[in-house]
Parts: structure tokens; sequence; C-alpha cells
């Protein structure tokens, strides 16, 4: 993709990687990804903000030469993120251009240097937060975002120009020609939004509330995060309330059921408890986990109210893909949600009592009797599952109304 000036000497000149499907080795991307950077050429000397994936250096370095020409200087570089899909380019960048500073948070200094060996001979600076810092005439401040994503990410915001390059925040993962939030259909740019943020930046909600509201007191006409569409205009105070929301992690009324089978035993439960669900009123998402990535269910439930979980016993434990998505669900922490456990079994019958572990170090509030059924379910089996669909659906609503009594 061409370079593309989103403001006066303002220039975009990440990649577009079409074809990525596995995000960073966890997370499905089936829109593919970008890796956004930024050139500042307005000022005396030339910034680059962020750098790509390695793999990416060449198209890079075409579209620098496309802004500079092929003799171009790159005098600062900004690195408001270390991980590798942002910094790969960075031993390219320092051969090629040479600059004279790096900037870099703290913990970007420690991200650096064990990521990039020959950073120890390199120019780097770690600017002080929230002060200004004049690099050729433009005035550069650098922003708290701490864990949104690594402890290294922080974000730059140009005060004259009222843009912020927001880094991993705010990003999705949506290969496009298009740059700005407004040139897309909103409802698939609400859906990435929501499936980067469930899958890369949950855990640190309380991080998120924090520099959403400190971003509030800025002047931000622009919002350039390094993953996806660029948001302009009304966009910017609109994916700042969708921040908002995701990290209240409010919920919703709706559930997912998730499940691994082997004779559809434990199909047939989740089955009912999907109908239970629809009969209490709540709609659901049913995930049979051999057929479903760990990461969409993750997106699901950050737009649900709870998750209702099922494995058939195996070798005393549960089935392995349950046990991945428990894991990966443990993991991003996610809140407010009611949860329950169900499944079938020959003769040991652990399955239940696993889950419940998980969902108890997830602090997630449960239904109190779980259904296991021995082998396949009869009536009595499939009617008790139908009934923990119910019983949670009225649990879910409950919260949900606490929820808008309490917020609004
Ligand atoms: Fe887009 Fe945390 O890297």
């Amino acid at each position: 993709m061409k370079p593309m000036e989103i403001q006066p000497g303002i220039w975009s000149v990440g990649v577009v990687d079409w074809n990525c499907r596995d995000f960073h080795g966890y997370l499905e991307s089936p829109l593919g990804t970008t890796y956004n950077a930024f050139l500042i050429t307005k000022g005396d000397k030339t910034i680059l903000v962020d750098t790509v994936k390695e793999d990416f250096k060449h198209e890079l370095g075409c579209n620098i030469a496309h802004v500079l020409g092929k003799d171009a200087k790159i005098d600062y570089v900004i690195c408001n993120h270390l991980e590798p899909d942002h910094s790969g380019s960075i031993e390219y960048v320092m051969e090629r251009y040479k600059p004279e500073k790096i900037f870099l948070s703290k913990m970007g200094m420690t991200s650096m240097k064990g990521l990039h060996h020959k950073a120890e001979d390199w120019p780097l600076e770690v600017p002080d937060m929230g002060e200004d810092l004049d690099l050729g005439g433009v005035a550069v401040r650098f922003v708290e975002e701490r864990m949104l994503h690594w402890p290294d990410n922080m974000g730059t915001y140009l005060p004259a120009e009222k843009i912020l390059f927001s880094s991993d925040a705010f990003g999705q993962n949506w290969a496009t020609t298009e740059r700005f939030c407004d040139q897309v259909d909103q409802g698939i740019l609400y859906y990435q939004l929501g499936e980067y943020f469930a899958n890369i930046v949950q855990p640190y909600s309380p991080m998120v509330q924090k520099v959403a509201k400190a971003l509030r007191t800025m002047d931000i006409e622009m919002l350039a995060p390094d993953h996806g569409m660029i948001f302009r205009g009304k966009c910017v105070p609109k994916v700042l309330d969708d921040y908002e929301r995701f990290a209240s992690q409010r919920p919703y009324k709706r559930a997912v059921v998730v499940y691994e089978t082997m004779w559809h035993s434990t199909e047939k439960l989740a089955h009912a408890v999907v109908s239970g669900l629809v009969d209490g009123g709540v709609d659901a998402r049913l995930y049979h986990m051999k057929a479903t990535h760990h990461s969409r269910v993750m997106t699901e439930l950050l737009f649900s109210g709870g998750v209702a979980c099922g494995s058939p016993t195996h070798n005393n434990n549960i089935m392995p893909l349950m046990a991945d998505m428990l894991t990966y669900m443990k993991g991003l922490r996610p809140k407010n949600k009611v949860s329950a456990a169900f499944g079938s079994f020959g003769w040991s019958g652990e399955c239940c009592s696993i889950i419940s572990e998980y969902l108890d170090q997830m602090e997630m509030s449960q239904l109190e009797d779980h259904v296991r059924t021995q082998y396949a379910p009869g009536h009595e089996g499939l009617k008790g599952a139908a009934d923990l669909g119910r019983d949670m659906a009225k649990q879910i609503i409950t919260n949900v109304d606490n929820w808008e009594q309490e917020n609004g």
C-alpha cells in the first residue's frame, strides 16, 4: 500500500498483512491485519513513529522512500511498543537510516534490549511521560499507556496537530485499503474493535479505564492505532466510549455455550442448555471447540452475560480443547459473567468439578447445580440441562438489570 498523508506532513507508511490468520500465535485473525507506522515530515527533523513486522521491512523502506526519496534521512524513531509486530524492523531502520535517537518508555528499554541485542549500542532515550518535547519544531508528548498491551506501551501525542498515535490501544485486526473509521462498515468495525479488546487488552481493563479517562482530558481530533482504522472526527469520542464500555465489562442478555464431545452426549446437553436459555429470555451462541477458535469465543463472551462450559470426562479429566479454552479464558480475566458446568461421563465423572475449578479460579459466579449425566442423556438429563439454561437466563437478566440500575 502506498503511503497516505493523513494530515499535512504526517504520513501513514505502515503495511497491510492481507494473509495474517494467526495473530501472535493465539488470536485468529480471519480478516487479516495491518501494522501501522507513521512518518512526521513537517518539522526540521524527520520522525518515524513505530516500525512494522520484520517480514515487511522492505515495504516500510519503500513507503519511506516514496515520501522522502531514496536518500531518505530519519532523525528520530519513536517506539511506542516493542512487540515484534511493531519493532521487528527496527534493526533494518537503524542500519539504513542511522537515526540520532530512539525514544521509548522505561520498560521499553528492557524489552528493546531483550529483543534486539544490538540495541546496547543504539542511542536509546527514555523521555518523561506527559512532558512536551521539541523535536525539530514539532511538539511531542509521550502518554502513559502501560499494559495496553505490554508494560512498555506508551502513546505519542502531537498537541498542535491534535493527533494521538495510540499503539495497540484501539487497534483492530482488519486488512483493508481504507485507512479511516468513517470509510468502513460500522458494525464490522465495532466487532473487530471488540475482538481485539477481548483477546489482547481485556486483562488490563482497570488500566484501560484510567487511560481512557486521561485521554478525555486531551484535545484529540485524530487517534491512530498501530492496527486497523484511524479514528477521526466523531469516531474519536465514540471509540473512547466503546473502549470504556468494553473495559467496564458490562453484562448483556446473551450467553455463550462452549463444549467438547466424544459420542455426542455432552453435545446433546449443550443444545438443551441453549433451549433453556432461549426459553428464559436470553439469546445464545453455541460453540463446539473442535469447530471454533478460542479467540472467537472470547469475543462473543465480551458481548454476553454468561458462559456455560461442557465436556465429557476423559481419562479422569476434561477434553483437551475445553482445557485449552478454559486456560485461555482464565488468562483474559473476563468479569461479570454467570457460569455453569455440564457434561456426560461413563464411570469416574470428574468433568464438572474440573470445569468448576477453572470457573472458581476466574472468580465467576456459578450456578450451584452442575448437570452431569452418565453415558447418553435421557429425558431427565436433557430436562436438567434445559433447566440449567433457564436458571442461567434468570441470573443473567437479574445481573443485567442490576448493572443498568447501578451504571445507567
Ligand atoms: Fe500490536 Fe502488542 O503488539
